[in-house]
């Protein structure tokens, strides 16, 4: 598996479970502009692997701008987040990573790959819009893409209409839902919203003394504490907070985590209101068109809490 990452205190723990669960052999990271800058996230990336012992997982920078320039001059700056520390607390600085060319390394490395590897994608589409815009060949080595973004029945949390990763590159977004990608798995705001993770579960991981259990939450309680203060569009503030990218890992191990509906979406790249803005037609069935998503629905959260509480035990 490949994890491209815009590490961001919730992708921390995307992050932490990919390399630690022994079901998963994780390949590499790839970084990209989008909580941060592509350097913070970069080094938060390094951080976090070194935190849990896990520095021989290879981390690609990739692009530190958008795919397409926003036509919106006054829509903020994806890099301008709020809600993640620049510097996560744990791991130490001056780390470097492999290299500083992560479509590149992605793209050989899919073109060499002998088995299918699953691509994660908890961040803007950025790399992987690159990546299939050069090498629209590497599908052939993709199992799966599996990736957190967008929104159905839900407001967006970056906008009233968007969700974080699709607004931050709705163009790249739309590369990648228009590819042909056979099997391509969205944990939707829908879906995230139901995995959350509470101070209560924060004591629990205190007390299993692990490395990743005191990374996870160290760089939760902060999480926790941004969705206390701010009021992100139609969601309120909450006492907990969704995992958002922890739920894509937890999906690669354990599918039935996610309940899934194939359905066809489009996403907005010109609506200066709707920007961003994921539409999820669910009525295609019988028309003869097939669906370009499998769009989660529900996301079971006890399943979830397991799947992350095993992760936290190595
Ligand atoms: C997504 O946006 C980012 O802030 C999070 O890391 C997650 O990938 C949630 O909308
Ligand atoms: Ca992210």
């Amino acid at each position: 598996m490949i994890l491209d990452v815009d590490t961001g205190n919730d992708d921390a723990v995307a992050l932490t479970m990919a390399a630690l669960h022994p079901d998963i052999e994780l390949v590499g990271c790839t970084t990209v502009v989008g909580n941060l800058t592509l350097d913070q996230a970069t080094d938060n990336t390094l951080r976090v692997l070194h935190a849990i012992g896990k520095s021989e997982v290879e981390v690609h920078a990739g692009l530190a701008r958008r795919f397409a320039p926003s036509p919106y001059p006054s829509a903020p700056n994806p890099a301008e987040g709020m809600f993640h520390q620049d510097t996560l607390p744990v791991g130490v600085a001056g780390l470097t990573p492999h290299s500083w060319r992560g479509v590149e390394w992605l793209i050989e490395t899919l073109r060499r790959a002998t088995d299918p590897i699953t691509l994660i994608q908890v961040a803007p589409l950025t790399n992987l819009a690159a990546a299939l815009t050069v090498a629209p060949d590497i599908l052939d080595s993709v199992d799966e893409v599996i990736l957190m973004g967008g929104a159905w029945k839900k407001s967006g949390n970056r906008t009233p209409a968007a969700e974080f990763n699709i607004h931050a590159d709705p163009v790249a977004a739309d590369v990648v839902f228009r590819a042909g990608i056979e099997r391509l798995t969205v944990a939707p705001l829908d879906a995230t919203h139901e995995v959350l993770v509470s101070r209560d579960d924060l004591r629990r991981y205190q007390e299993l003394q692990t490395s990743a259990a005191q990374l996870v939450s160290a760089v939760t309680e902060y999480y926790i504490h941004s969705y206390q203060v701010t009021e992100p569009y139609g969601i309120g503030a909450l006492l907990s907070a969704p995992l958002h990218d922890a739920l894509c890992v937890a999906y690669a191990i354990d599918p039935a985590v996610l309940e899934l509906t194939e359905v066809i979406v489009d996403v907005e790249t010109v609506s200066p209101q709707n920007y961003g803005r994921t539409t999820i037609d669910y009525l295609h069935e019988g028309s003869g068109t097939v669906g370009n998503a499998r769009f989660a629905v529900h996301a079971d959260s006890e399943r979830f809490h397991r799947i992350l509480d095993d992760c936290l035990k190595q």
